[in-house]
């Protein structure tokens, strides 16, 4: 079944959480209305149905704000009171042409898990984070990767010495997610996988499963999988391309990682890629 609610364009998390609260304020004026028949035996007049909608619409608005407000609320986790702030930087555009051709980037690219360290400029964030997920077709909203259905299930966030980002890239900006540099513990809870530490930003991609599973059920959980090899090749090769080396990380507690980045209910980590200078 088609979920037209997934399929519009404005950035994620606020795209989702507007339509479904849209719909489940539906749901619930029509369970109003239901109620009012079954107590009193008569269906409402107009102007009874005009206030049993604003009752709904208010609700909306109410749910709405929390969705946006507190993006860890729903998860039942105390850690998710700490700071998440919602600032924005806008990347750089994208370079569409790069010295390195794609055959030759292809046939270098190797698991790289010793970094020198420095940072990652704007420029080389803005490009790796394009590769990942970045719009190329500005009217239909489509992606560099491709995704079933086109319905983008995966999210990017990159955490680097300036603190963890989310990647919107309906405006190819970054948004402050949380105000800290979680590099150790992201590689705590890879079982010390001491490339995440040292790397000079790691990509981790996440899921949400029910965007893809809203239209194509069960086969979603592939689908989403085949999805985030398609993202992150791109970002290994793109990494490769800028002259820097990245490593693909599939080892680590789901669970750990999850809370590490408070990730609301629904949305699993899938993915981790630290990416830096090659020693
Ligand atoms: C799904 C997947 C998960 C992986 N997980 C890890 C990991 O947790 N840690 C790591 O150091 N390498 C990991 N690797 C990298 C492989 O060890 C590496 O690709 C393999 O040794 C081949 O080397 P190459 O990538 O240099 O060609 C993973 C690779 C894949 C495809």
């Amino acid at each position: 079944m088609k979920n037209d609610t997934n399929q519009t364009f404005s950035p994620e998390r606020g795209t989702f959480s507007f339509s479904h609260s849209m719909v489940e304020a539906g749901k619930r004026r029509l369970g109003h209305i239901r109620i009012w028949r079954q107590s009193t035996g008569c269906a409402p007049t107009c102007s009874q149905r005009i206030i049993i909608c604003a009752f709904g619409l208010i609700t909306a608005a109410v749910t709405r704000y929390q969705i946006w407000a507190e993006p860890g609320a729903q998860q039942n986790n105390p850690e998710n009171a700490i700071q998440v702030q919602n600032t924005e930087k806008h990347l750089p555009p994208p370079v569409l042409k790069g010295a390195v051709s794609a055959e030759e980037a292809i046939s270098k690219r190797r698991s790289v898990r010793s970094f020198k360290g420095d940072s990652l400029s704007m420029e080389q964030l803005s490009q790796l984070l394009w590769a990942a997920q970045g719009i190329t077709d500005e009217q239909r909203h489509l992606r560099t990767a491709p995704s079933a259905g086109a319905t983008y299930p995966l999210i990017v966030y990159v955490a680097t010495e300036d603190g963890l980002h989310r990647y919107e890239p309906a405006s190819h900006s970054l948004t402050l997610h949380y105000d800290a540099d979680i590099r150790r513990e992201l590689a705590d809870a890879a079982y010390g996988q001491r490339w995440i530490q040292e790397c000079s930003g790691c990509l981790i991609f996440t899921a949400v499963y029910s965007r893809t599973a809203a239209r194509y059920g069960h086969r979603a959980e592939r689908y989403v999988h085949m999805e985030a090899g398609h993202a992150a090749q791109n970002v290994h090769i793109q990494a490769v391309a800028l002259g820097l080396g990245s490593c693909p990380v599939g080892a680590f507690d789901d669970a750990k990682v999850g809370r590490l980045l408070r990730l609301p209910q629904g949305e699993e980590p899938l993915y981790i890629i630290p990416i830096g200078t090659p020693k």
